[in-house]
């Protein structure tokens, strides 16, 4: 029984784990420095609350897990029951039973009731990239079942944290920040989509308000798990603040059989003094440090989606191949529309065989001619769903997942889950699933989802999904994944331990995109988001893009292009070959960067990539509307080393629209300017009048 200090990357985590109550965490935040047991004791003792009036006869202290038994009245961190009706297991009174250690950075606490029948192991990781990771596990050692309604991973916060911000959206307009104050009560967010949904709170920042990218100290939460999840920060009038994260389940979804256990996802943590960019670089840093099944240079991808849709033809995809090949893609992905009967988004779904009408002779002509140019061959699935106008539906609908038994279960872009909880369903779809890969040397499944799941509960189909990755990519090693969910629906922590990116929107028009990956950057590195280079008009949105903006806003991911570049003009090529040309050149800093977005006004954005030694960075400065000061505020490169000298070269990419009668400053037309990194990140370069929708990429190397 003893106090707990972990450190990495900047951060502490203090945990009193004296006595047999409940640890309490002391402090999440700043690093506290090297502390002897009596310095912790200190600390420890002195972090013990008051007691006000009106109040338990005890001073009510952050506890990992929190609960009414310890005094506390907010959401609690365990809730259950046992239908046998026993009273006694509802109402939890958690014993700490002892604590440990390790030099990994983690501490693994075990509490217990004996009366309710249940114990509970709390673990709680902070690795070198200074994401605080808890897991819960719990187990039912009593004699019934015991109904699990709810475990959340609860971190206190300081009452300066008075700020909230987290995300949503929509389809095409996924990850919008909102902000709002923390006021008494709960801010809850809860996704019953089956999948995170478009508009997931992804990360939920905390902080000092005001906090911005660069400056204020926050802590930031993302809860990993593909699920129905529910997020909050809830602030008590006793002067508590915490931040909760769990999964959310229907009314006895899960229910522990004597002796089971219920392990948790991970709920990863991050804590900065230097606003959103500090919590961004720890989830960036957790994320590349994870046991990922492919270390090799993101390839430039072709996606035919926007370029055919549903007009699969062999001449005309052979043609788009030979273009492709000759801009410089190193992968064609064939998009939707490839299997039996699927003509239209209506049909077919589940009927995974090649269609004979439009693909005769198989896939293997395409698949043979791309690969005969270089390309690796990437194919499109939805292996989770169906469509009732199927072969599979009609020989199993008893596979269609049916929630209320008396009525059809509503479709959804005309299609239905299927139910991969079934085993009959399971082995099927990956059967069909194993003799495509056997069938043809495919390197990428664009794994797609395109419904929520409202028909039943989440996690079967979560933990089935899991399995079938699981199983492809053990039985298939180098086979890479996509997550991609009508867009950005399923952008977490938990689908990217099996997948290689994630694709963050169907909007590939640059100014969008320029949003959703601003904030999808919040928790996922670029090189594994997804970013294509569409048509000059975009098929989202309607409005029209110069190339040079298209060009620009996708080289800060894993970069594509997804258009029918086969009516290009040469000029136009010969821009795609030099900029495929610049990804390549450029993948090895956007694949272990640092991201850092520069504070400024919403009309005009500075975002960038800096090495980790900082030699070398790249820029992009983003018009988005049109200036409101007649000359924009000089552009501010933050992240270098202030004391080393950079040349800064602007990045030809096509021509740039300025402001009518501009006089770019003089260092515009030079195309490049040496200067500190102390003046670039603090007094910046002065700028063109870009026109709205714009954009200029800046490359900086040190001197
Ligand atoms: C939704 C995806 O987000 C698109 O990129 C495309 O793959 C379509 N589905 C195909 O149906």
């Amino acid at each position: 029984m003893t106090i707990h200090h972990l450190r990495a990357a900047g951060t502490s985590l203090v945990l009193d784990a004296r006595g047999t109550a409940v640890p309490a965490v002391v402090h999440w935040g700043r690093d506290l420095g090297p502390t002897s047991a009596a310095d912790l004791e200190t600390l420890a003792d002195a972090q013990v609350p008051a007691v006000p009036p009106s109040s338990v006869d005890v001073p009510l202290r952050s506890r990992l897990v929190p609960l009414p038994a310890d005094g506390w009245s907010g959401r609690p961190g365990l809730r259950g029951w046992r239908p046998d009706g026993e009273r006694a297991a509802a109402y939890v009174g958690l014993q700490h039973r002892g604590s440990r250690s390790d030099v990994a950075g983690s501490v693994t606490v075990h509490l217990g009731d004996d009366a309710a029948g249940l114990e509970v192991e709390v673990t709680l990781t902070l690795g070198l990239s200074g994401v605080l990771e808890s897991r819960t596990r719990v187990t039912n050692v009593g004699t019934s079942s015991y109904v699990l309604d709810g475990v959340v991973a609860t971190l206190p916060l300081p009452a300066r944290a008075g700020e909230i911000l987290d995300l949503s959206g929509r389809w095409s307009g996924e990850r919008r920040p909102q902000r709002v104050p923390v006021r008494d009560g709960a801010w809850t967010r809860e996704t019953r989509h089956g999948r995170p949904g478009h508009d997931a709170p992804t990360v939920t920042v905390v902080g000092v308000p005001g906090f911005s990218f660069r400056a204020g100290e926050v802590w930031a939460v993302h809860h990993a798990w593909s699920g129905d999840t529910s997020v909050h920060v809830e602030h008590q009038p006793t002067g508590h603040t915490v931040v909760g994260a769990g999964e959310l389940w229907g009314p006895g979804e899960v229910v522990l059989a004597p002796g089971e256990s219920y392990d948790s996802p991970r709920t990863l943590a991050a804590w900065s003094d230097n606003g959103m960019d500090g919590t961004s670089e720890c989830f960036h840093a957790w994320t590349r440090s994870r046991p990922r099944r492919t270390s090799r240079p993101r390839p430039v991808t072709l996606n035919t989606w926007e370029a055919v849709y549903f007009d699969h033809d062999l001449a005309r995809l052979t043609a788009l191949a030979d273009v492709a090949a000759d801009v410089g893609v190193e992968r064609f992905v064939l998009d939707d529309g490839w299997f039996r009967g699927r003509v239209d988004d209506t049909r077919a779904l589940g009927d995974w065989q090649v269609d004979p009408d439009r693909w005769p002779d198989g896939l293997g002509p395409l698949v043979e001619h791309v690969r005969a140019r270089g390309m690796g061959f990437g194919l499109w699935v939805e292996p989770e769903m169906v469509n009732l106008d199927s072969d599979l539906a009609r020989a199993h609908p008893e596979w269609v997942l049916q929630g209320a038994a008396h009525r059809e279960p509503l479709a959804w872009r005309h299609q239905h889950v299927l139910d991969l909880a079934q085993p009959g369903a399971y082995a099927t779809v990956r059967d069909a699933m194993v003799a495509l890969l056997e069938t043809y040397p495919v390197e990428y499944l664009k794994w797609d989802q395109n419904r929520d799941v409202l028909d039943g509960p989440s996690r079967p189909q979560v933990l089935a999904t899991r399995r079938l990755m699981d199983e492809l990519t053990d039985r298939f090693p180098g086979l890479e994944i996509e997550s991609c969910s009508s867009g950005g629906a399923r952008v977490d922590l938990d689908v990217l331990d099996r997948t290689d990116r994630v694709w963050a929107s169907d909007t590939n028009d640059p100014l969008e995109r320029q949003a959703v990956q601003r904030w999808t950057g919040l928790l996922v590195p670029p090189e594994l988001v997804g970013t294509h280079v569409g048509d000059a008009r975009a098929h989202t949105t309607g409005r029209s893009q110069s190339l040079g903006f298209r060009l620009l806003t996708a080289v800060f991911g894993h970069s594509g292009i997804e258009a029918d570049i086969t009516a290009l003009s040469e000029d136009d090529r010969r821009a795609l070959r030099r900029w495929t040309a610049l990804v390549r050149d450029l993948r090895p800093l956007v694949a272990t960067g640092v991201t850092v977005r520069a504070d400024r006004t919403e009309e005009s954005w500075v975002h960038g990539i800096v090495a980790p030694d900082r030699t070398e960075a790249i820029y992009a400065v983003v018009s988005r509307t049109a200036s409101v000061d007649a000359m924009p505020a000089p552009a501010c490169l933050p992240g270098l080393d202030p004391g080393r000298r950079y040349r800064v070269e602007r990045v030809d990419l096509g021509p740039v629209a300025l402001a009518v009668q501009d006089a770019p400053p003089p260092w515009w037309d030079q195309g490049a300017v040496e200067l500190a990194g102390a003046v670039l990140e603090s007094v910046g370069l002065p700028l063109p009048c870009l026109a709205p929708e714009q954009g200029v990429l800046l490359r900086v190397r040190r001197v």
